[in-house]
């Protein structure tokens, strides 16, 4: 987690840094701080909050003049959040300053040989204790800045992306990656650091992604000087052509990015299966897929990793490789994967889920499949994330820059890409006739068009937030492909509105859940036309005799869900299995007008970020 933003160039780096900050904030937003270097003196402001926080004090106490500057937006994982532990830090000289993102796991032994050795440190974090490592190796070697930062890397465990740089040396900025993502962007004479290429894509379109244990020496007017961590390879950066633009990364009218990127879902999915998706040829090109056919072919079963929402999207593709492909998929938590001591054979296929490609836990279930000769494919957002880069292979969702905490497209647009996959090993395994085949086609071709249509029950599903935006908790009921959806919708609104809510699966409320249920109880129902609609209709009648208030999420015309539930909103038809990519969209909706309501952040959560690259 955290945000780290750089500037070093001809402009005054304050606006860029804060606006980069800004930008970055979904990383993080527990604190945030800014160093600015003229030359001459350092200024260095910090503060707990947001950056909103800190701009209201920069711009009210210091002046903001310098052309070298670092920022940090920070998610607290050593110390608490407050103004000392905010970054960036000082070493103890008071020369170099550091922000990093990650965490160092043996700072306490560091820093008690600091301590031996004089150090004094006034906050709690493990980054104080790295910059004075550096400054310590330094001051022992007599060596310059990059080889110091080179020989103390060295000596540390953990995961890191830190731009540093020496009060006497005005004209360069050291960089370094292990974990956690570090991109520069390259201007005319001006060099840009950030966790993502959003901070600097309005100033260049070229940029070069650090790879793990790579850093950086960079010099103002100059060049960029690649190297390992490990050994004195020097490393000719690949530098790459952006895709992203201005727009996609701004609000564009809407009043969060979450509701926009609610809205984009139409596009998103249209984007994922375009050029994939070929119904007139009645076929699926997957380049990932069709490249490692044999294995998948010859796959036992298929092992999915994730968290969060993305492990959501890997429990309907559950249902839709069993049903489709006939091959058995089991779904795992990435971070309980990782210490269970799981069997996985060279027979196994591992598909891991990642929106941001950096989840630290998916990252470590990969690292550990592929240790054990399993192939793992994966199904990221992110273009060149650490989880793109770490899979035997993959396919990207295109659903474009997520920035709401609150994962949305993300969903839809994974499910698309595994269902894609599913499609093609069914052709390939000849679970599937072409008739069905080409149907389900079709079929997919239309889901963006529905999904526009279920984004028009807008307005009513606000009507149903009204009504109970105050209860305390809330029942979410789906079964089969609808069962994770209905998991995703209650993690929606806990994760907003900050109210209790739990999934389950409809039939099985009667063995326990059954019992939280008054009248004080929204309980929200999936129960479309297509699947087990008639035992989720005496689902609902169990609820009904117990005076819950039922939100029943129905196919368009539906009329017995209607006479029992207290609302309905509609979805149009669809094929069962697509059915997820249009029940999710109310979902989503009613956590997002309910956290508006009761006047939450929606796009940035309480205690959260928005990649978890921590354990
Ligand atoms: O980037 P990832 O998809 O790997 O992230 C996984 C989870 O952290 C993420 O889905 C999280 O649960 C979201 N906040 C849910 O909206």
């Amino acid at each position: 987690m955290c945000g780290i933003v750089g500037y070093i160039g001809h402009r005054e780096a304050y606006p860029i840094v804060i606006k980069g900050l800004q930008r970055l904030e979904y990383r993080g937003y527990d604190s945030a701080g800014i160093a600015l270097y003229d030359g001459n003196n350092i200024k260095l402001s910090k503060t707990k909050g947001k950056v909103s926080d800190l701009k209201e004090r920069l711009e009210n106490e210091i002046a903001t003049d310098g052309t070298l500057g670092i920022g940090h937006t920070r998610w607290a994982t050593h110390g608490v959040p407050n103004d000392v532990n905010s970054h960036p830090h000082y070493s103890n000289s008071g020369d170099l300053v550091i922000i990093h993102n990650g965490i160092i796991e043996n700072y306490d032994s560091l820093k008690k040989e600091l301590i031996k050795r004089g150090y004094t440190f006034k906050s709690d974090t493990d980054t104080e204790v790295l910059v004075n490592l550096i400054e310590d190796v330094k001051k022992n070697e007599n060596i310059k800045l990059g080889k110091a930062v080179q020989v103390a890397l060295n000596q540390v465990i953990g995961a890191y992306a830190i731009a540093v740089f020496d009060k006497n040396k005005p004209n360069e900025i050291v960089v370094a990656k292990l974990g956690s993502p570090l991109a520069i962007g390259i201007g005319e004479d001006e060099f840009f650091i950030a966790s993502d290429a959003s901070p600097f894509i309005e100033f260049t379109k070229n940029a070069i992604y650090l790879e793990d244990e790579e850093m950086a020496i960079i010099r103002r007017n100059k060049d960029i000087k690649v190297r390992k961590i490990k050994g004195d390879a020097i490393v000719d950066p690949y530098i790459q052509e952006l895709q992203l633009n201005l727009e996609q990364i701004e609000k564009g009218g809407y009043d969060h990015f979450m509701l926009k990127e609610i809205h984009e879902q139409p596009d998103a999915i249209f984007d994922t299966f375009r050029g994939r998706l070929l119904s007139n040829e009645a076929m699926v090109k997957l380049a990932g897929v069709e490249d490692n056919m044999k294995k998948f072919l010859a796959a036992d079963r298929i092992i999915v990793v994730a968290c969060g929402t993305s492990w959501h999207a890997g429990l309907v593709s559950e249902y839709i490789f069993e049903d489709l492909a006939r091959i058995p998929v089991e779904v795992e938590y990435a971070s309980e994967f990782r210490y269970r001591n799981p069997v996985i054979t060279e027979k196994d296929v591992v598909i891991a889920i990642s929106q941001s490609g950096e989840t630290a836990d998916t990252l470590a279930a990969i690292k550990l499949a592929k240790s054990k000769g399993a192939f793992v494919f994966g199904v990221c957002n992110v273009v060149g994330s650490s989880i793109a880069r770490e899979t035997d292979a993959g396919a990207y969702t295109h659903a474009g820059p997520e920035i709401g905490v609150a994962s949305t497209k993300a969903f839809t647009t994974q499910i698309t890409v595994l269902t894609l996959m599913a499609l093609r090993l069914a052709r390939a395994k000849g679970t599937i006739s072409s008739s069905e085949f080409r149907h389900h086609l079709i079929e997919l071709e239309t889901i963006p068009s529905k999904v526009e249509k279920a984004l028009k029950s807008d307005a009513y599903v606000q009507t149903v937030a009204d009504i109970y935006k105050d209860a305390t908790n809330f029942l979410y009921l789906g079964r089969g492909f609808n069962f994770p959806v209905a998991l995703e919708g209650a993690l929606k609104l806990k994760e907003i509105s900050y109210i209790h809510a739990e999934g389950y699966p409809a039939a099985e409320m009667k063995h326990g859940p059954i019992a939280l249920i008054d009248e004080q109880m929204p309980v929200v129902v999936i129960a479309t036309k297509k699947g087990h609609y008639e035992k989720v209709v005496s689902n609902i009648q169990e609820i009904k005799s117990r005076k819950g208030k039922i939100i029943g999420i129905v196919t368009e015309g539906d009329k017995s869900v209607k006479e029992l539930a207290d609302h309905v909103i509609e979805v149009p038809e669809t094929i069962e299995c697509l059915t997820p990519l249009l029940t999710t969209i109310p979902l989503q909706l009613l956590s997002y007008h309910i956290a508006v309501m009761l006047d939450k952040n929606v796009d940035q959560p309480r205690n959260l970020a928005k990649s978890v690259t921590v354990e």
